[in-house]
């Protein structure tokens, strides 16, 4: 099969190919995503003998472009009309018969392919003049392709002990591009799982991430904790599976429902930090389960709890330690503000209050509030729904009228200093917050206006009179 390479880089290398007198293919992830027609933004080259030697000459030839080269992997990379072009020499791995370590030594093209993760990701088209355009598919990875399958070119074992980093991978395409892993490779995963810990954090987490930005993540979610690999780096998701029933009294499973939340939420949202903020919406809830007599099961404070673990998690995650986390902390703290305020009266004061709390995060949180209704009591998730629509439009209300998302005290500690002649004290903070206290629960507009007028009033209740 031959197929068409567009990329202007494709003839230069070529040429040089041909000049040399060597060999070389496009491989990987541009040959597998030029079949399914997705974009990419990178090229892996594969050479017999020196990547860096051709990518030196290719560089020079397409002028001079700067080359970064990693002499000891013996990599090399330029940048060219926005794709990053990587150049590699092909490998071979040979054992001796008096050691079990692997010596990785020069080889040829079909080295190279055995030695990849998957049969899709094994494809590689010619560059070379005799069969330029050529797919090489030694594994069926264009039928697997077709199949939507997952399989290791070789048997699982062999190809996850090169780098168990591959389990989180396969699981990781599956996810992203919703195929199926093969059997034999799916027990080879569960197999292998408990040798994940040696790979980076790093590495795990950034496919982990990618996980959790396919169309529906709860794929690979499933995946990883089917596969035991989950639970090896992240205990507490795990621990949201589960029903306890207590006097014919059952919770829900929170694992199942937590995953539920998270593919309605992407349906609304490609942002990573919200799509994280609905998987850990319930975290604390294994550690504040209760039941209580007369009320069932209970889960007081969970939200706390869990805006405490995010920080506790992100740490030894190595996600960011940033505003992103402080962003996912905030959500998981607020996630049931809306629906309990849809549960109670709507009141314009509730929901200024609302708003002062979430502040820019306010729609965010309204689109993870939403996720939450899960219930499978149809005339519950109407009624909550309808009173969403009353809730969103009164934000629109009381933001268009008090402007509260980013609230800003309308009269200062300093011209409360100034107007009494106060030393530094607390009743400064006692004035302002009553102002605060008042513009929230809707007695005065948030205006200079009548929160000095107010002030005036607050500061003769306390006896504190203008000199
Ligand atoms: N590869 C591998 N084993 C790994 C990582 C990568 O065999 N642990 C090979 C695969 O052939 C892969 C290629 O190196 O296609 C490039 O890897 P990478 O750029 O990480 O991934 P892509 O397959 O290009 O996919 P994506 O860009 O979505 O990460």
């Amino acid at each position: 099969m031959e197929l068409p390479l567009k990329h202007p880089i494709f003839k230069t290398l070529a040429t040089i190919v041909a000049e040399q007198n060597t060999e070389a293919y496009v491989i990987g992830g541009y040959v597998r995503d030029l079949l399914l027609g997705r974009p990419s933004q990178d090229i892996d080259i594969v050479v017999h003998g020196s990547g860096i030697g051709l990518a030196e000459a290719a560089a020079r030839r397409l002028g001079n472009l700067p080359v970064s080269v990693f002499k000891n992997f013996g990599t090399a990379m330029f940048r060219y009309k926005s794709m990053e072009i990587e150049f590699v020499g092909a490998r071979k791995e040979s054992y001796r018969a008096n050691s079990r370590k692997p010596i990785v030594e020069e080889g040829t093209i079909d080295d190279d392919q055995k030695r990849r993760d998957f049969t899709i990701n094994a494809l590689a088209i010619s560059l070379n003049k005799h069969d330029y355009g050529t797919l090489i598919d030694p594994f069926g990875g264009l039928q697997h392709l077709e199949q939507r399958i997952i399989k290791t070119p070789l048997e699982p074992g062999i190809t996850f002990s090169d780098d168990p980093l591959r389990m989180m991978r396969a699981i990781r395409f599956a996810s992203q591009l919703n195929f199926t892993i093969e059997r034999n490779t799916l027990r080879g995963i569960s197999e292998q799982a408990r040798r994940l810990p040696i790979v980076s954090q790093e590495r795990i987490m950034d496919e982990f991430n990618k996980i959790m930005l396919s169309p529906e993540p709860s794929r690979g979610i499933r995946l990883l904790e089917e596969t035991g690999l989950l639970e090896l780096f992240f205990p507490e998701l795990v621990a949201l599976k589960g029903v306890e029933t207590v006097n014919g009294v059952s919770h829900k499973d929170n694992f199942h429902h937590t995953l539920s939340v998270l593919d309605t939420l992407s349906l609304h949202s490609r942002d990573l930090w919200l799509r994280w903020a609905a998987l850990l919406h319930d975290i604390g809830k294994p550690v504040t389960k209760k039941y209580v007599k007369g009320q069932g099961w209970t889960f007081y404070g969970h939200n706390h709890v869990g805006e405490r673990m995010v920080a506790k998690i992100f740490n030894r995650l190595k996600l960011p330690q940033n505003e992103k986390m402080k962003y996912v902390q905030k959500l998981v703290n607020l996630h049931m503000r809306p629906i309990v305020l849809a549960e109670e009266a709507v009141t314009d004061s509730a929901v200024r209050r609302l708003l002062f709390d979430a502040g820019n995060d306010i729609d965010d949180l309204m689109t993870l509030a939403e996720a939450d209704i899960t219930s499978k009591n149809e005339e519950k998730v109407k009624r909550f729904l309808a009173n969403f629509k009353i809730v969103r439009r009164k934000l629109k209300e009381v933001e268009e009228k008090d402007s509260i998302r980013n609230f800003q005290p309308p009269v200062s500690g300093e011209e409360i200093i100034a107007t009494f002649h106060l030393p530094p004290c607390k009743a400064i903070g006692d004035i302002k917050n009553a102002i605060k206290e008042a513009i929230l629960d809707g007695i005065i507009g948030n205006n200079p206006e009548e929160a000095r007028a107010y002030m005036f009033k607050v500061a003769k209740e306390m006896g504190i009179h203008t000199p």
